[in-house]
């Protein structure tokens, strides 16, 4: 039975997690979960999956949460703070942790797991993009596993297996298109936070849900493919595919090229993350190519969704680049998340905050390099928010 670690467990990868492992409790078993602030709900996982160790990022909820689970016998070890999350992160019993920490606070977390030798099945893919730089050789130096739970990558991940090295030509990345892809492009300019957050085929988080919207979401994932699967950005594409039923696409140094199919549902590439190199039996709806009708394609229009592009520059200036994008990103989805900003101003302020790190990027980041960019790029945002006014669309109304 395979001993697991959850980071981020009252979040939508977290509590799909969970989902799998309450109905496979002779392959999994939970040691160690962290959240953030959902006190009343880590409580209750507490109480179904008795970890050893839990923790809560937010500390003043601590009390609260001793409080609720003060009848269990035995007593899970309680924790808080950042450097309680990352403690559950190292814990010993874990061979596997998954990171379903939203944004950048997953990288110290995630780097704490693999110095302490865990497998990692990565969703929090913010992690990868800020961190590459010092995430990829840790990797390596510790001989862990970095096991992709993202949909798209996941799909990578399973058509390579059996693939040998060197095989790999070119990686399409499939795109539900999100929220506005039947919007006109003047329409953009009245986009409210309850229209961004209405995915049309996946229900996630309110961060990545945004970022789906923005088609950023799929920018960080052109560089975390990039990390993980070591293509150049040229090989990297993007396709439109608004049904979602082909998750992501490789083609081979032959030109045949290999999809991996199946309904849009997180918890089959968080299965697989856990699971790998096995197959599990699950009784999941199946795929009915029938049902699922015409699967269509097309171009990323990069006039309307600038993110994209965005995302590709940083990526191939990289350095400090990706943690600045990522940051400037985070910033500008919480400010709009906040009502502070409007949705075409998220690009506005990533270009200005990119374009003024040029100069000071950094070619061969360490982890303190990564993250004063962090910070630095999420005050810029706040500079840029004063000056938007007099920055330029960069999405141009026709
Ligand atoms: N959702 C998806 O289908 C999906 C698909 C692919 C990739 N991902 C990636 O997976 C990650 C999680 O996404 P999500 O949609 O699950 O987000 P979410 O629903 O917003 O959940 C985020 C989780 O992180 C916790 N958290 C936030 N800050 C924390 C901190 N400092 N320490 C510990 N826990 C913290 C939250 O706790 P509280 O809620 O208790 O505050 C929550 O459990 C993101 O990186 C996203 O890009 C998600």
């Amino acid at each position: 039975m395979k001993a697991i670690t959850l980071l981020g467990s009252t979040g939508s990868i977290g509590t799909q997690t969970l989902d799998i492992v309450s109905h496979h409790p002779d392959q999994f078993r939970i040691v160690g979960l962290a959240a953030g602030h959902n006190v009343e709900m880590l409580a209750a996982q507490i109480r179904q999956f008795r970890p050893k160790i839990a923790a809560i990022y937010s500390e003043e909820k601590l009390p609260i949460l001793t409080e609720a689970i003060k009848d269990l016998d035995p007593q899970p070890i309680l924790l808080a703070g950042n450097a309680g999350v990352i403690e559950v992160a190292r814990y010993s019993d874990a061979e596997t942790v998954v990171t379903g920490i939203v944004g950048c606070a997953g990288l110290l977390p995630t780097i704490a797991a693999i110095e302490a030798g865990k497998d990692i099945a990565l969703a929090n893919k913010e992690t990868l993009i800020a961190g590459g730089p010092v995430v990829l050789p840790l990797v390596e130096k510790h001989g862990v596993k970095l096991l992709p739970a993202d949909s798209e990558h996941s799909a990578i991940f399973q058509c390579l297996q059996g693939v040998p090295k060197g095989g790999l030509r070119r990686i399409l990345l499939t795109a539900s298109g999100g929220a506005f892809r039947d919007w006109d492009v003047e329409k953009l300019s009245e986009v409210t936070v309850a229209d961004a957050l209405k995915h049309p085929n996946w229900s996630m988080g309110r961060k990545i849900t945004v970022d789906s919207a923005t088609l950023m979401n799929k920018g960080l994932e052109v560089i975390e493919a990039h990390f993980l699967f070591g293509l150049n950005y040229e090989d990297i594409e993007i396709v439109i595919h608004p049904q979602s039923i082909i998750h992501s696409l490789i083609e081979l140094q032959d030109t045949s090229v290999l999809a991996q199919l199946g309904w849009p549902d997180m918890r089959l590439p968080l299965l697989y993350a856990l699971s790998w190199p096995d197959r599990i039996y699950t009784n999941w709806e199946r795929l009915d190519l029938v049902k699922a009708g015409n699967l269509t394609f097309r171009e990323p229009d990069h006039q309307k969704y600038p993110c994209m592009q965005l995302a590709y520059s940083a990526g191939r200036a990289g350095g400090s680049m990706p943690a600045v994008l990522n940051a400037a990103n985070e910033q500008a989805v919480a400010l709009f998340l906040e009502e502070k900003i409007q949705f075409l101003d998220i690009p506005k302020c990533i270009e200005f905050v990119c374009d003024r790190h040029q100069n000071d990027n950094c070619a061969n980041p360490s982890l303190d390099d990564i993250l004063a960019a962090d910070k630095w790029a999420r005050q810029e945002v706040l500079t840029a928010t004063k000056k938007l006014a007099t920055l330029s669309p960069i999405i141009s109304l026709r």
